[in-house]
């Protein structure tokens, strides 16, 4: 059974991080479906049945994207509004199609490690900050795991820094 991994880029053009995972996972076709939600809704409309079959047929889905302004990028809070519907994802008739499946996200951040958590400059942790994913995918019945984030991409974006970061996404992925 293959993996999925959902990718929300809204600048994917200009994309090291997460085009460097993109271009590694494609090798590996064998293993992981790639889904560019971006690229397939390019105005912005999600086709909602389309998105919950596809999710349906998946025991593991990754959520790839870049922190931005500690969150996710805006497309991925639009998909959850719209995917996790009452009666399909969650509610008293519901078939929680999502229960049992695990879940992750994978995260490229600009900041460095250190800078998150309580001793740090912005004061939380990843997990607190990706907290609502947690919650939400706990809701839905999904078997939610630790995200895999790779930090300080503002810091040092060199090649070898960047091929760290696939060698270690592809072993988080290996993992899960
Ligand atoms: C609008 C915007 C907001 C950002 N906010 C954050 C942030 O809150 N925390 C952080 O660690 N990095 C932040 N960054 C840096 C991005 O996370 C970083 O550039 C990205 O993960 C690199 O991945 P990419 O090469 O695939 O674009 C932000 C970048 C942009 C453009």
């Amino acid at each position: 059974m293959k993996t999925l991994i959902v990718v929300i880029h809204p600048n994917f053009g200009t994309s090291l991080v997460n085009k460097s995972w993109v271009e590694a996972l494609q090798n590996q076709s064998d293993r992981y479906d790639i889904h560019q939600l971006h690229q397939v809704y390019a105005d912005g409309k999600i086709d909602v049945v389309a998105e919950q079959q596809m999710m349906e047929k998946y025991d593991k889905i990754v959520f790839q994207f870049p922190f931005y302004w500690f969150n996710c990028p805006p497309f991925f809070k639009q998909w959850l509004d719209e995917v996790l519907t009452y009666g399909w994802a969650y509610g008293k008739k519901s078939g929680y199609k999502l229960e049992g499946k695990k879940i992750a996200l994978a995260i490229s951040a600009g900041i460095d490690e250190q800078e998150y958590g309580v001793t740090g400059k912005y004061k939380y942790s990843m997990e607190q900050l990706t907290s609502p994913f947690e919650i939400t995918f706990d809701y839905v019945k999904a078997n939610y795991q630790k995200p895999f984030v790779f930090y300080g991409i503002e810091k040092e974006s060199s090649k070898e820094w960047i091929a760290q970061s696939v060698s270690q996404y592809l072993s988080f992925l290996e993992q899960l």
